[in-house]
């Protein structure tokens, strides 16, 4: 894997994780630096919320320094309050800003934002362009591939974001209407990259060698970003690192790995939010580490009811 730049920030290799709402907390990208991602994104934030410093938005966005290079992606639908809210980001000393132009969820597309905005092609490039010229670090955005199956809105948006300085387009291979499941459109996606002359970042059900290399072979396709497929497996990064270097093939994560990176989640977590909602919070994603294991209904269950770190240890010695 190469090195990628994006606009002066330099990233050691290609591999990203995705933003997750409600997933990709500090502790949660920590772990995914640790693995080998070469780049961590906040969660979503509201531009609006960050002009009102709210505490949630405090909350979002306190970041750790083995975070670094990070970046903030923000939401919204009026170009000067995303134009504002990216001086804030700046001035916290962020090193990337990205537009969210492709979440689905129905309170984010009744505001006219996320995935809305690819149907206003006017207002994308209002926003980049007003975005852009606000601050002085790189700002991406990442997009869908199109609004319903078999179409292609990425085309047209790689050439808006291109014109208005954007450094670099992550496209997530499946339509707005697929959410987040289904197959991803590969055919569409190397449609969107042929012109490209920024990076072009896919995402989209990666989640070993194989399914990186489908789109790594596409050219114009210069790094893959991984959501789901890194949770609770973040030496993915790493793996794929390797076999692209040397042609080493990823190791599947054992259940000892898997527990070794839960215990060391749950670590970050009550070190960021201490130890009763450190815990709480955890329920939301231990799925994504037991669930491989035969008595995972049965370990969810107890988990929903530990309140202290010695209840986790003692859990970790019931599954094994
Ligand atoms: C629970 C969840 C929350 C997400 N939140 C965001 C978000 O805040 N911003 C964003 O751009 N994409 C978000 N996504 C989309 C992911 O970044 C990614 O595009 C999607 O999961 C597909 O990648 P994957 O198949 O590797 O998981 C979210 C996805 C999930 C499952």
């Amino acid at each position: 894997m190469t090195k990628l730049n994006i606009g002066n920030v330099e990233l050691d290799n290609n591999i990203i994780l995705a933003p997750m709402a409600g997933i990709t907390d500090s502790p949660l990208r920590r772990l995914a630096k640790s693995g080998g991602a070469s780049l961590v994104y906040t969660e979503m934030v509201s531009a609006k919320s960050i002009l009102y410093n709210s505490k949630k938005t405090k909350s979002l966005l306190r970041i750790s320094n083995d975070e670094r290079p990070i970046s903030v992606q923000i939401f919204g639908s009026d170009a000067y309050i995303m134009a504002e809210a990216a001086k804030t980001i700046r001035d916290m000393d962020i090193d990337i800003i990205d537009i969210n132009l492709g979440c689905p969820a129905n309170k984010i597309v009744k505001t006219g934002a996320g995935s809305k905005l690819l149907s206003n092609e006017k207002l994308v490039s209002k926003i980049l362009e007003y975005v852009v010229k606000s601050v002085d670090i790189p700002v991406t955005a990442k997009i869908r591939i199109g609004i319903l199956p078999e179409e292609n809105v990425a085309s047209g948006i790689v050439k808006i974001a291109q014109s208005c300085g954007v450094k670099m387009l992550t496209i997530h291979a499946r339509s707005v209407s697929q959410r987040h499941s289904g197959i991803p459109n590969l055919k569409l996606f190397a449609d969107a990259c042929r012109d490209a002359k920024i990076p072009i970042i896919a995402n989209g059900g990666i989640i070993d060698e194989k399914t990186a290399i489908s789109f790594m072979r596409i050219p114009n396709c210069k790094g893959i970003m991984i959501g789901r497929g890194a949770i609770g497996n973040y030496s993915i990064f790493k793996g794929l690192v390797d076999f692209f270097n040397n042609g080493n093939k990823l190791s599947s994560s054992s259940k000892t790995e898997r527990m070794i990176w839960l215990k060391k989640h749950i670590g970050y977590s009550i070190e960021h939010y201490g130890e009763k909602k450190g815990l709480i919070v955890i329920r939301k994603i231990v799925n994504y580490y037991i669930r491989n294991l035969p008595n995972a209904a049965k370990i969810r269950e107890i988990f929903n009811k530990i309140g202290t770190l010695s209840d986790f240890n003692r859990l970790i010695k019931f599954i094994f």
